[in-house]
């Protein structure tokens, strides 16, 4: 059976044609309109394109927000404009299909877990670090929604008292410590102290702002400031990842979004975080860490694959 899976982020809408496998049979990309309307008028073109060639049942929408339980409504965004969206009807309006909208770490967790880094485990905790900092919780085998949908939330755990304030209204947040956007915040930082030798300092000087592939293309260069930055905001994800492993002990961690473009730049500093807050770490097992493998795509494939699915 093929589904459309939707992944809407807040500079592209990538779509895609998927069949059970997760395969990926055809795709598109285009710019994320701000207006909402334009938005839903942009994803119904694109359903409309792919249902001219393909015989499609469902629509699933990974969307980065709070959804609630009857995956119809984007309850709260912290990162866009959305507040009580009701993005399934309004989709609905526009495609004769039945539309089934997912939180997108939700969704790309669930990809990962289905047909990625996950696969050989029935316990999985993904962490997307992008824009905001995302989760999913795989429990024996399924996928962890909380009691209103919106579990699982766990770049909104705290994670500093009295800490930066966060798009959701609360302060001290992971994501304020441990997303693309904390890494740019402490690449500029270290920038602005000259303390570190790094050619952060010139881009800065440059550009007036460091932007994420740069700094990537400095940590993979070897350069300290670029280093140290990405250190600081793995250590943030690490010692959280402790903490869910207190709570959830999953098998495994995998870690998705741009940062995690850095491979194993990110996932060693990760991984000793983790060990420095584990509780009783050295007696008891731990969890593996993994990069998602499904990369960009793992929103839109565990969209569809989730679609007209129970639960
Ligand atoms: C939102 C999540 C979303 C994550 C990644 C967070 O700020 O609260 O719903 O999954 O960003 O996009
Ligand atoms: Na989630
Ligand atoms: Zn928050």
């Amino acid at each position: 059976m093929l589904k459309v899976g939707i992944d809407i982020g807040g500079t592209k809408i990538a779509g895609g044609v998927v069949d059970e496998h997760g395969r990926i049979l055809e795709k598109l990309r285009v710019d994320t309109p701000a207006d909402t309307a334009n938005l839903a008028d942009a994803v119904g073109d694109m359903v409309r394109h792919f249902a001219a060639a393909h015989d499609i049942k469902a629509v699933g929408v990974a969307a980065a927000g709070f959804i609630d339980r009857d995956r119809a409504i984007v309850i709260h965004a912290p990162n866009i404009a959305w507040r009580n969206e009701p993005l399934k009807a309004s989709l609905e309006s526009r495609i004769d299909m039945p539309v089934f909208i997912e939180n997108d770490a939700n969704a790309a967790g669930w990809a990962e877990f289905r047909f990625g880094a996950g696969r050989d485990v029935s316990h999985m905790v993904m962490l997307t670090m992008g824009t905001g900092v995302g989760g999913a919780i795989v429990i024996d085998g399924e996928l962890f929604r909380g009691g209103h949908g919106i579990g699982a939330e766990l770049g909104h755990t705290r994670f500093v008292r009295d800490g930066l304030l966060c798009g959701c209204g609360q302060n001290g947040c992971l994501e304020k410590y441990a997303s693309g956007r904390a890494l740019q915040r402490e690449a500029n930082s270290i920038a602005d102290q000259h303390e570190i030798g790094s050619a952060l300092a010139a881009i800065r000087a440059e550009k007036g702002t460091i932007s994420g592939p740069a700094i990537s293309r400095l940590v993979l260069a070897g350069d300290a400031g670029a280093t140290e930055a990405l250190r600081r905001v793995a250590t943030a994800l690490g010692e959280a990842c402790g903490g869910f492993q207190a709570v959830l002990d999953p098998e495994l961690f995998v870690i998705g979004g741009g940062v995690a473009q850095l491979g194993d730049n990110l996932l060693a500093p990760v991984k000793r975080a983790y060990e420095t807050s584990l509780p009783g770490y050295g007696d008891r097992p731990v969890a593996e860490f993994a990069i998602a493998k499904l990369v960009n795509d793992a929103g839109l494939i565990g969209a569809a694959d989730l679609a007209l699915a129970e639960g």
